[in-house]
């Protein structure tokens, strides 16, 4: 019996995953894997409380996302990868979640209201968009997740969903797990190319994953330094410069970052020798990467197996948490027989 503890995280599918993506949320998805019981939800229909007039993008996206989460190095032998939207109990979980909060804790959320800000929707927000921490609450505990690893901009979702744990259970007696946040090192939070405090696609400061080198290359040469600095001569800041950043997350040899922070602070090294420093740095991280997801890239019919393969597994397990839910709040069972399930087939 395989008796490591679970853990459950996910991304949403709305385009390639980016170096922010990687520190704040796959690095250690990446160190876990074989440590827990793990499952990774592609979350198809999360994505969609925002992008309800762009369907094509999010299912363009399905297959881009699970291929960045290979091309890291998620061993598909060992984590299971789920879609969503093919997990029908997910949402009958979510609907039952949605009368264990109040409208007013939804619209408090930091993460939904910052979001919401950043989305520009103005009145009109969608209610399944300021409802996804419940929907994500019923991915945690439908899986009976004990550790979300997610960025740290994510920790007042899981917060919510703690709090929707502790209120079924007092209600209908001990039946969900509890789940922890595991958030990243501090500095995990990468800044955008141009020097913005978020890497973020919607701000097009990224460098994704799936980049080439030559994109990866012209990004990082325009990248955002230090405004404040003319020359190559004069001293520079390494604070609150996104390429020290980078270098700090990227760059194994820390006592070479070391130095060339204090030669950019003393003004003996330009931008554009740090720059391309940078830009090798990056090449060596992304090199291997992009060589695996081109492998995967290679066999798609193996791809939409592990998919499926891990949907169908995903679903087993969510099905045994909803029957015990339905079972703790004592709604009528009705049992469908089989043959009338698949239609007589
Ligand atoms: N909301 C998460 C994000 O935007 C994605 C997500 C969906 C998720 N379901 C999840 C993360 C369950 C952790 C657990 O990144």
């Amino acid at each position: 019996m395989d008796t490591r503890k679970v853990i459950l995280t996910g991304d949403r599918p709305t385009g390639p995953l980016h170096l922010g993506h990687y520190t704040g949320a796959l690095a250690s998805r990446v160190r876990l894997q074989y440590d827990y019981r793990t499952y990774i939800l592609i979350a198809d229909l999360q994505a969609l409380t925002d992008n309800a007039q762009r369907p094509e993008m999010v299912a363009r996206a399905i297959k881009g996302v699970l291929l960045d989460n290979l091309a890291v190095g998620l061993d598909p032998e060992a984590v299971t990868f789920v879609l969503q939207s093919g997990v029908p109990e997910l949402a009958e979980l979510a609907q039952i979640y949605l009368n264990l909060v109040t409208l007013a804790r939804l619209e408090r959320n930091p993460t939904v209201k910052d979001e919401m800000r950043e989305k520009g929707f103005g009145a009109d927000v969608p209610a399944g968009f300021l409802a996804y921490p419940v929907s994500q609450a019923a991915d945690i505990t439908g899986f009976k997740a004990d550790l979300v690893p997610v960025g740290e901009d994510q920790a007042p979702v899981i917060e919510q969903t703690r709090e929707i744990v502790r209120r079924f259970n007092r209600l209908y007696g001990e039946t969900l797990v509890m789940p922890e946040i595991l958030v990243p090192r501090v500095g995990a939070r990468l800044p955008g190319t141009d020097g913005q405090a978020k890497m973020s696609a919607s701000l097009g400061n990224t460098i994704n994953l799936s980049d080439t080198p030559e994109v990866v290359r012209e990004n990082v040469m325009a990248m955002y330094t230090d405004p404040t600095r003319i020359r190559a001569t004069d001293p520079g800041h390494v604070e609150d410069n996104p390429v020290f950043a980078y270098l700090d997350a990227f760059d194994e040899d820390k006592a070479l970052v070391a130095g060339m922070k204090e030669r950019y602070r003393s003004g003996t090294v330009g931008d554009v020798e740090l720059k391309r420093h940078l830009a090798e740095v990056l090449e060596r991280f992304l090199g291997p990467i992009r060589q695996r997801r081109v492998r995967y890239e290679r066999r798609a019919e193996e791809v939409r197996e592990i998919l499926e393969v891990g949907t169908e597994r995903g679903r087993a397990a969510v099905s045994e948490t909803l029957e015990e839910v339905r079972g703790a709040i004592g709604l009528p069972m009705v049992r469908v027989r089989r043959k009338l399930l698949t239609n007589g087939g």
